[in-house]
């Protein structure tokens, strides 16, 4: 029967990981895949996460089963950090989740189990997992359009006559902010403006805010979700630790759901975590739980928080500075921008400069160093790159 199955590529991006580790040399650059570095090019277990899991080697007595709804404790204590100020008691349910994609999976399911018809319209671009991880759910995808890469612009008005085109009872995959790949985010004029047509045309937001704090501020990257929250009786988030608390392989996540009967929805959302995973991984739930109840972890842990994202603002800026043709990159946010490279030009920089980046020509910023932007420029303009961006 396995005869049946054809050979799948490997993943782009997770190829990257393994393509640089071999390649010995000194000065290459790892701007491919998703995960934060500091200014030595490590990406540190966060201080806060080893003092909690400390106290968790003590302290930990059993790790026998929670259920599928994994560590409810963590999913409160994170719902307050998404939603902020904003009222959502009585109807919102959550449960925590196998990172930001296990909470995407589990929201697709969600949705699909109450209205099968349901298409799913993701940006154009957007993470390359979005519509593979819909698709396995069994649903449509649609595409909104959402940035033009070549001249660097929001395409706004575009993306809101694509949305005014869905069926009510859609679901709007938005970046709550930090959008992977471009790092270009829509103004708060604009987010008022999509949460209005999805109020108007009952469509469904499902937001995906894997990088909360890495952008402006953890209370600035929440302002569509809270706003969205205050405003309308539905809507989802898939919420991801990974980034923000840097436990990437931990995979640590939640999905928050708002609706009228929130115990029905958890009891269903409790059925696509039975089905699929069964149970969360714990670890890093458990390790975020300690530090979000302890004044003095939270502290420390907000503290390296704004550190990553200075120093990503750093390098943006610096790059901006260094190099006119690229300045654009100042005015974005999170960890990625896209530049408008061909593949072969992806290709070149990789061969001969080793600087490694997404096919798409997505670039981590977090992979640089303030030192090291002079040699990324250098290398662009080598390979004969900044003609086509300027
Ligand atoms: C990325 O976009 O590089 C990250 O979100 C890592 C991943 O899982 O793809």
């Amino acid at each position: 029967m396995f005869e049946n199955l054809s050979q799948q590529p490997p993943d782009g991006l997770l190829a990257l990981i393994k393509l640089f580790r071999d390649d010995p040399r000194e000065t290459k650059l790892d701007l491919g895949v998703g995960v934060y570095k500091d200014e030595h090019g490590n990406t540190p277990i966060l201080r806060a996460i080893k003092a909690a899991e400390e106290i968790l080697l003590r302290e930990q007595k059993t790790k026998s089963y929670l259920g599928p709804e994994g560590d409810l404790r963590f999913v409160e204590l994170v719902r307050e950090i998404v939603f902020g100020e904003t009222d959502v008691t009585g109807r919102v349910c959550g449960i925590q989740t196998p990172g930001g994609t296990g909470a995407l999976r589990a929201a697709a399911d969600l949705a699909r189990r109450a209205n099968p018809a349901a298409r799913f319209w993701v940006s154009a671009p957007t993470w390359p997992n979005h519509r593979p991880i819909f698709v396995a759910a069994g649903a449509e995808v649609m595409e909104y359009p959402y940035f033009d890469i070549a001249s660097q612009t929001l395409l706004f008005d575009r993306m809101l006559a694509a949305l005014a085109g869905a069926a009510r009872g859609d679901v709007i995959v938005l970046h709550g902010s930090c959008h992977n790949p471009t790092g270009a985010n829509l103004s708060r004029t604009e987010w008022d403006a999509v949460i209005s047509l999805c109020a108007e045309r009952g469509l469904l937001p499902l937001f995906d805010l894997a990088y909360q704090g890495l952008g402006d501020g953890l209370d600035e990257d929440a302002y569509a979700v809270r706003k969205a929250a205050g405003v309308l009786g539905e809507m989802m988030v898939a919420q991801s630790c990974d980034k923000n608390f840097a436990l990437y392989r931990e995979r640590t996540g939640s999905l928050f759901v708002l609706g009228e009967k929130p115990d029905v929805i958890a009891s269903n959302l409790a059925l696509c975590a039975r089905t699929t995973w069964s149970m969360p991984p714990d670890h890093g739930a458990v390790a975020v739980r300690l530090i979000l109840e302890s004044a003095e972890l939270r502290k420390l842990w907000t503290d390296e928080l704004n550190e990553m994202r200075e120093r990503i603002n750093a390098v943006r800026r610096r790059i901006a500075e260094t190099e006119p043709a690229l300045a654009f990159i100042g005015q974005q946010r999170g960890l990625f921008s896209n530049l408008a490279l061909s593949p072969e030009m992806v290709l070149r920089l990789r061969t001969d400069h080793g600087v490694y980046m997404a096919k798409s020509g997505r670039i981590n910023l977090a992979g640089l160093r303030v030192g090291s932007v002079g040699q990324f420029v250098d290398a662009l303009r080598t390979a004969g790159c900044l003609k086509e961006l300027a």
